[in-house]
C-alpha cells in the first residue's frame, strides 16, 4: 500500500506492507518520522489521516491521550494502513541524516539469560544479520501471542552486530518482562524492528559525558561507555556516571562499571546513588574506585557536578519521574541546552 505524508516543510510518499505499522514503514524507507517511544505511550507520532483508512491495532494506547478529542488524528506507531492512505503529519519532517542506521526488522534468537539482580535479567540475542545500531540506541521486540512491542536498549556495542544483549527489568503483571523471566525463553524466536532512539553517543561532538540512569535505564549506558571506551574518548574528555537504585539487592553491572572506570584512567567517575537506603559501607569497600551516594540520583549527581557542566552532553535514561527530574536539573541547575541532552523514558 502506498503512504503519502504531507509535512510542514515537504511531501513523502513509501510503501506500507499489510500489517506493518505506518511509522515503520516510514522509517525504513528513510523519511525519518516523528516518534520517541514507538509503543503507544508517548504521543510523538500522532498524525492525521486524510484519505484512506487505516486500522487501529492498539486503540487504548495510553499515548492517544495527547491526540486531539475530535477523533481524527492517529498514533503511527500503533497503526497499519487498510488502503492506500495520505496523513498529515504537523511538523518538520526530514530524510534521515546521512549515515545514520536506518532501522529494519530483523528476527533474533533468544540465545541465554542470567539472573543480575532478583528483578533484573540480562538476555542475549542472535541476530539471523548483523547489525548496525549507535550507541544509546532501542529496538522493539515482538514476541510470539503478546500483543504490541516492547522496547529494550542494548547494553553492548559493536559495528555490524550479530549478537544484542539487553538488560530487562521485571514488571510485576507485565506481559513481556513475565515472559522473558519464565523457563521457556531459551531458544525462542523474536522479532525486532530497529535500531530507534535519538539518545545516542556521537563521539566527534567532542563534549563531555555526563549519564544518569534510574535502574535497568543503565542498559544504554553501558552501550555509550562501551563506545567511548573503543573511541579512547577519556582520553580527551571527562565522563561521569550516576547509577540510582533503590537499596543494594537492586545494584548490578559494578564489575563492568569498574572496569570501565579502570580503562579511562582517572578520566571517568561512577557514582551509584541509593535512594530508599544509606550506603553500605561493606559496598564502598569491596569497590574503592567507584563512588556511592544517598538520594535520588539527579540530586546525587546535581550536588557533585556543580561547576562541571561545562561542555557537557548529558544521557537520561530510567523510570519517566526520575526522567523528569533529571532533566529539570539539567536544565535549570546545569543550564544545558536542549541540544545536549538526549533521554529515554522507559514508560
Ligand atoms: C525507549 C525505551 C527503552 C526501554 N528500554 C528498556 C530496557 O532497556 N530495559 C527494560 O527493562 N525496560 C525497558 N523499557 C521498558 C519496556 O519497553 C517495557 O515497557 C517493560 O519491559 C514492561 O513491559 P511488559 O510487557 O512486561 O509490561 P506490560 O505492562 O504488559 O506492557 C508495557 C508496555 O507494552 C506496550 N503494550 C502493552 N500492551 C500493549 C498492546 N495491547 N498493544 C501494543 N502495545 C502494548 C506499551 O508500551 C506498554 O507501556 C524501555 C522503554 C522505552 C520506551
Ligand atoms: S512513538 Fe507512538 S506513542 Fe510514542
Amino acid at each position: 500500500m502506498k503512504i503519502a505524508v504531507n509535512a510542514r516543510n515537504q511531501a513523502y510518499t513509501f510503501d506500507c506492507e499489510a500489517g506493518e505499522k505506518i511509522l515503520h514503514a516510514g522509517l525504513r524507507s528513510g523519511v525519518a518520522l516523528p516518534y520517541e517511544c514507538g509503543t503507544g505511550t508517548c504521543g510523538t507520532c500522532k498524525a492525521r489521516p486524510v484519505q484512506g483508512q487505516v486500522g487501529d491495532e492498539w486503540p487504548e494506547a495510553p499515548g492517544r491521550g495527547s491526540l486531539r478529542p475530535d477523533g481524527g488524528e492517529i498514533l503511527m506507531c500503533q497503526c497499519v494502513p487498510l488502503a492506500d492512505c495520505t496523513l498529515e503529519v504537523g511538523r518538520v519532517v526530514n530524510g534521515m541524516t546521512p549515515g545514520l542506521c536506518v532501522p529494519r526488522r530483523v528476527e533474533g534468537l533468544i540465545r541465554g539469560k542470567a539472573m543480575l539482580t532478583h528483578d533484573v535479567l540480562s538476555m542475549e540475542l542472535e541476530l539471523s544479520a548483523p547489525l548496525d545500531f549507535e550507541a544509546g540506541q532501542f529496538m522493539l521486540m515482538s514476541a510470539g501471542s503478546i500483543r504490541g512491542a516492547r522496547a529494550y536498549s542494548m547494553v553492548n556495542f559493536a559495528p555490524k552486530a550479530e549478537r544484542l544483549v539487553f538488560a530487562v527489568k521485571k514488571k510485576p503483571g507485565g506481559r513481556m518482562s513475565e515472559w522473558l523471566f519464565g523457563d521457556e525463553v531459551t531458544g525462542a524466536p523474536v522479532d525486532l524492528f530497529g535500531p530507534l532512539g535519538a539518545a545516542t553517543f556521537d563521539p566527534g561532538a567532542g563534549k563531555n559525558l555526563l549519564c544518569i540512569a534510574g535502574g535497568s535505564g543503565i542498559a544504554g549506558m553501558m552501550s555509550i561507555l562501551s563506545r567511548a571506551t573503543r573511541e579512547r574518548h577519556f582520553e580527551r574528555h571527562t565522563g561521569d556516571l550516576f547509577f540510582g537504585v533503590r537499596t543494594r539487592r537492586d545494584v548490578f553491572f559494578l564489575d563492568a562499571l569498574a572496569a570501565f572506570h579502570a580503562h579511562a584512567a582517572g578520566s571517568l567517575s561512577v557514582t551509584v546513588a541509593f535512594s530508599d537506603e544509606d550506603v553500605d559501607p561493606e559496598w564502598a569497600a569491596r569497590y574503592p574506585q567507584l563512588g556511592f551516594g544517598q538520594g535520588f540520583v539527579h540530586a546525587v549527581a546535581a550536588e557533585q557536578m556543580r561547576g562541571r557542566f561545562a561542555n557537557v552532553r548529558a544521557y537520561a535514561a530510567g523510570p519517566p519521574p526520575m526522567v523528569d527530574a533529571t532533566l529539570r536539573m539539567l536544565l535549570r541547575e546545569g543550564r544545558l541546552t536542549p541540544d545536549n541532552i538526549r533521554y529515554d523514558k522507559f514508560s
